[in-house]
């Protein structure tokens, strides 16, 4: 089993990729951390033991993160999540408590298994960022990280040039690509073409009142009214399962590097993946980092996976 940590701030597709890694023989999952972001720290750290309880897996410990960016002033997306980050499902009051703090159990877990843990971030970059600060070269004790963040050639979602998680915390993915870990940016380039369509859900959950297929159906309800309002599409885009699924089976994602770097203080600008595509003949001279990008996705075999998985059988 390959062991995995999730970083997470605990918006709707946060909580299914969590399910998807719960719900997947393959990974072994040590432990949540939260972060800030979609919704603010204290509601991500319950979401996240609200969903380990609904998946009867309270033997997997949640840490708490960091409650801001590094540099800029806080943001949220209410808007695209709910209230509560989690659509309108309404799951019971937790009965776990959060084990701790996530920078000294990420730090303990990779120290505790050197080459072997896959890191997935699928919230801002803030709790990466701080503990490799605090312990430089702490995250090339991962086998992998996987993050879900950014916008290549793709439009951005939060701004026009820029993806959520890179907006929320640019001058965490900045240091990150600065000090050159082992990453993988999964972008919208690729989850943009990960739609779920509001009626494949309807049609898998179908006559089921169990608690999970309750919690899909009304966490997901808000995400889709916002889709469909704002860009005519009944459905929503699985960005944080991507990752996950990433982890699952590393054939289902064609990567490409690029040199690059994240834009932190353009008024129109934060938050955007700057590729220096220039025809240059000699690479040293492109502006930016190398970095691994999940470009291109076998969109049919990532679809069985999650909703074979997450929606149950036909
Ligand atoms: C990312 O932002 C959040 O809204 C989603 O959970 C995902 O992590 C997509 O831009
Ligand atoms: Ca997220």
């Amino acid at each position: 089993m390959q062991p995995v940590f999730l970083d997470v701030d605990m918006g709707v597709d946060d909580a299914l990729a969590i399910i998807l890694a719960l719900q997947s023989p393959e990974v072994e999952l040590l432990g949540i951390s939260t972060v800030f972001g979609n919704v603010p720290l204290g509601q991500a750290t319950r979401n996240a033991l609200q969903v380990l309880e609904l998946m009867e897996r309270d033997d997997i410990p949640v840490y708490v993160g960091a409650d801001e960016p590094l540099v800029r002033q806080l943001v949220h997306a209410e808007a695209v999540h709910g209230k509560t980050g989690l659509g309108v499902a309404e799951l019971p009051e937790p009965q776990m408590l959060p084990a701790g703090n996530a920078l000294d159990f990420l730090v303990a877990a990779l120290e505790g298994r050197p080459g072997e843990v896959i890191i997935i971030a699928t919230g801002p970059l803030t709790n990466l960022a701080l503990v490799e600060q605090q312990q430089p070269g702490i995250l090339n004790q991962a086998r992998r990280v996987l993050v879900m963040g950014g916008a290549l050639a793709e439009a951005g979602n939060i701004t026009p040039v820029s993806e959520f998680n890179s907006f929320a915390d640019p001058h965490a993915l900045h240091y990150l690509i600065k000090v050159g870990i082992n990453m993988t940016l999964i972008p919208l380039d690729v989850t943009h073409r990960l739609g779920l369509a509001a009626e494949v859900i309807e049609a898998r959950l179908s006559g089921r009142d169990d608690a999970l297929a309750c919690f899909v159906r009304d966490a997901t309800r808000t995400v889709i009214d916002f889709e469909r309002e704002h860009y005519g599409f009944a459905g929503l885009h699985l960005h944080d399962p991507a990752a996950v699924a990433l982890a699952i089976d590393a054939s289902l994602c064609q990567s490409e590097t690029y040199v690059l770097d994240v834009e932190t203080t353009g008024e129109l600008t934060a938050g955007q993946v700057v590729v220096d595509r220039r025809p240059l003949s000699r690479d040293e001279e492109r502006e930016g980092y190398p970095i691994d990008c999940a470009m291109g996705v076998d969109v049919e075999r990532f679809m069985q996976l999650f909703t074979h998985r997450v929606l149950g059988e036909v």
